[in-house]
């Protein structure tokens, strides 16, 4: 198992064990006998850790993922939502889930936020669609585009990190506070989050607003506008040429 995909694995088990350790306290639960520890919900144990390190390309990962039955977002699903776009991308957007239209088409922003992510990719960054590799954390959707749970997290996260091992971006756009938060283990709000890089286990990170949020609030299009400028700017100061000054 590679360091970083080791060092990932513990912090999802971490996440999921405090998050059940809550539940247990919200349940008035204080003290756990030696025995109930070892009851802890297989959510802790990121499934597929091991087998996704396997993968040397994307099409084996694709491959290994299967008909994912790993987690209960698979009941609802039409279709599993991989990613989609360069598999060796210097830039690649990772959001939170498929909504209803990536379900049905089984590729992530292609409803109205996606068309908004593909303006900023294609009028902001003058790069086409299939030059970067967009992603989510989990890859079937929560009902009611609810938010992802832990044990959904957890199942994913091993093929989202094996896909960044695998394409190794030069940066990483965060897109929305869901995604931010999963890859910079972080629970500080995304209005703070955004705008500044942060490090990815050596790649860099920029968070900002997620489309479907400047759908809503279209007056923040420019603080998404000046995170993007900053990526343009890492990349053009490491070499890439972008058609943007
Ligand atoms: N929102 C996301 O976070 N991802 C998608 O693929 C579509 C909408």
């Amino acid at each position: 198992m590679e360091t970083l995909e080791l060092r990932q694995h513990l912090a999802v088990a971490a996440t999921s064990l405090r998050s059940c350790l809550e539940q247990y306290r919200a349940a008035g639960i204080q003290v756990l006998p030696a025995s109930a520890t070892a009851e802890v919900p297989d959510a802790a144990v990121p499934a597929g850790t091991e087998e996704t390190g396997s993968a040397t390309d994307l099409g084996q990962l694709r491959q290994i993922l299967g008909d994912c039955r790993r987690c209960k977002l698979s009941h609802g699903r039409t279709h599993l939502v991989f990613g989609v776009g360069n598999p060796h991308a210097d830039v690649m957007f990772v959001g939170e889930g498929p909504g209803r239209d990536e379900d049905l088409q089984g590729e992530p922003f292609v409803g109205r936020a996606g068309q908004l992510l593909t303006d900023i990719i294609t009028k902001g960054m003058k790069l086409r669609r299939e030059e970067v590799y967009i992603a989510n954390v989990v890859k079937c959707r929560p009902p009611r585009n609810r938010d992802p749970e832990p044990d959904e997290v957890a199942s994913c996260e091993p093929f989202l990190i094996r896909q960044i091992e695998l394409v190794k971006p030069r940066v990483i756009i965060a897109l929305g506070k869901f995604a931010a938060q999963t890859l910079v283990r972080s629970a500080a709000p995304i209005s703070r989050l955004r705008g500044q890089w942060h490090d990815y286990h050596g790649i860099r990170l920029m968070p900002t607003f997620h489309p479907a949020y400047l759908l809503r609030n279209p007056g923040d299009k420019g603080l998404v506008w000046e995170d993007i400028k900053s990526v343009l700017r890492e990349l053009r100061d490491t070499g890439f040429e972008t058609a943007v000054t």
